[in-house]
């Protein structure tokens, strides 16, 4: 059977964490595929907030199987703290032996790069991503599956930090002697190992015996290393041809792709956002969608719907539906903005392409409306709302299937 899958479309903390545990109780496996702990996923369930970096939002039904892919970068520290909240993850909870291994000396180099950078920062979460996947590209990363000859991991470490010492001192890098490495190494290979496999094997006979899968994206499609706004993204292929690569799929494995998007925009870290609003509605929407980072804490840049940059992320993802997120955090504005096209250079763009550090946005305005926190059917919704909803539709040429009316999993609408 064929994989369904989420994916961002805009800069990441769109609400695919909501929608993956959602959907969840309607599959029997969900499997991360890019990404690592810069991601955060957050969930609600009757009013308690868990916040997801690693493991996949499916996590909180018992008898769904959680696969974190070859493609996602993967701190061993930060995967056992969040693993500790859990009860017997051992035949539920499965990571790729080729996924790359993240270690703090990966998060020294990140935050050294970055100050380096000084105004040319990316503003990363400064979780070791960039230089995780870089050493993969380069071909001196490791992966988790090293972890089976710890002496042999710690002495390919040792020679690669020896290799690079200049590197680490100019960078000010701190690198851990070989006891203090084979130790750290010990303890996650030791806590670890029961969970490593060969998760292609595994998602290509769980789709062999028609399993129902659903594969989560992070971050999100602005932010993709390739079709983004580089070089402010991130490291990796956050669009859905990324779970080809980082799953062991091939495309016709892929069902249903869903696009999750926020009903106004945000973006954390630098880089351009053309319908970013840096007066009062930005604030109104940054303290009513409580836009704070769930990973860093820092604050989002916000703004409004961008239908140039969302049709771009439909067409590059082929969504069949969007899920349209935080409807109500628009509750009580008067008046709505909707970007429907920039204007560049003095010439009006209908079509996303990198080149948008220039771009003025052009607005449509539609009439808001008084609440619909909490909605969970549609024919409730205010007249406005609904129109709302069938323009963005009309704009970017894909149907919302689902509208999410407050962080709680129940305060959902499928249509
Ligand atoms: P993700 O990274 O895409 O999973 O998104 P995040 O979890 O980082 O950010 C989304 C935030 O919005 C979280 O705090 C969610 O609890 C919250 N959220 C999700 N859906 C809704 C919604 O419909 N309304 C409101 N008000 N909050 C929502
Ligand atoms: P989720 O999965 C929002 C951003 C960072 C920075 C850029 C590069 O929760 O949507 P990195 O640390 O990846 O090298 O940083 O990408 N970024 C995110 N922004 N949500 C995320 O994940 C993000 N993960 C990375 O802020 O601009
Ligand atoms: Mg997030």
């Amino acid at each position: 059977m064929k994989a369904d899958l989420i994916v961002g479309i805009q800069w990441g903390d769109e609400g695919k964490g909501k929608i993956v545990d959602l959907l969840a109780k309607k599959y029997e496996v969900v499997c991360r595929y890019q990404g690592g702990h810069n991601a955060g996923h957050t969930i609600v369930v009757e009013g308690k907030k868990i916040a997801l970096h690693l493991i996949p939002s499916g996590v909180l039904y018992d008898d769904v199987i959680n696969i974190i892919g070859n493609g996602v970068v993967v701190s061993p520290k930060k995967l056992l703290e969040e693993m500790i909240p859990f009860e017997n993850l051992e035949g539920r909870l499965f990571v790729s032996d080729k996924a790359h291994i993240i270690l703090s000396f990966h998060e020294e180099l990140d935050r050294a790069k970055e100050k380096a950078k000084g105004k040319k920062a990316i503003g990363t979460t400064g979780k070791g991503i960039g230089p995780a996947y870089g050493l993969k590209i380069e071909r001196s990363g490791h992966r988790l599956g090293e972890l089976k000859d710890v002496e042999k991991l710690t002495n390919d470490l040792m020679n690669y930090f020896k290799n690079n010492e200049t590197l680490f001192t100019a960078m000010e890098v701190k690198v851990p002697s070989p006891l203090e490495l084979k130790a750290e190494l010990t303890t996650y290979a030791d806590k670890l190992l029961p969970f490593i496999t060969d998760t292609t094997m595994m998602v290509w006979d769980l789709m062999d015996e028609d399993k129902k899968i659903l594969l989560e994206g992070a971050q999100g499609t602005l932010l993709d290393i390739d079709h983004g706004t580089y070089p402010y993204v991130t490291s990796s292929n956050t669009i859905a041809a990324g779970a080809c690569n980082g799953l062991g799929l091939n495309p016709k494995d892929i069902g249903i792709v869903t696009g999750i998007v926020k009903a106004y925009c945000t973006r954390v870290g630098n880089g351009p956002f053309p319908s970013e609003d840096f007066g009062d509605g930005g604030e109104r929407l940054r303290v009513a969608g409580n836009e704070f980072g769930t990973t860093t804490g820092r604050p989002r840049r916000c703004g409004w719907f961008d239908a140039v940059a969302t049709r771009y992320a439909c067409r590059i993802n082929g969504c069949d539906q969007l899920s349209l997120m935080k409807l109500d955090v628009l509750d009580g504005f008067e008046k709505i903005k909707i970007c429907t096209s920039y204007e560049i250079d003095g010439k009006k763009v209908t079509n996303f392409t990198g080149d948008i550090e220039n771009a003025v946005p052009v607005y449509e305005e539609m009439t808001g409306w008084d609440s619909v926190v909490g909605a969970r059917d549609y024919d409730s919704l205010p007249l406005t709302a609904k129109k709302f909803i069938q323009r963005l539709e009309e704009l970017v040429g894909v149907k919302v299937g689902i509208i999410s009316t407050s962080p709680d999993r129940a305060d959902t609408i499928i249509l």
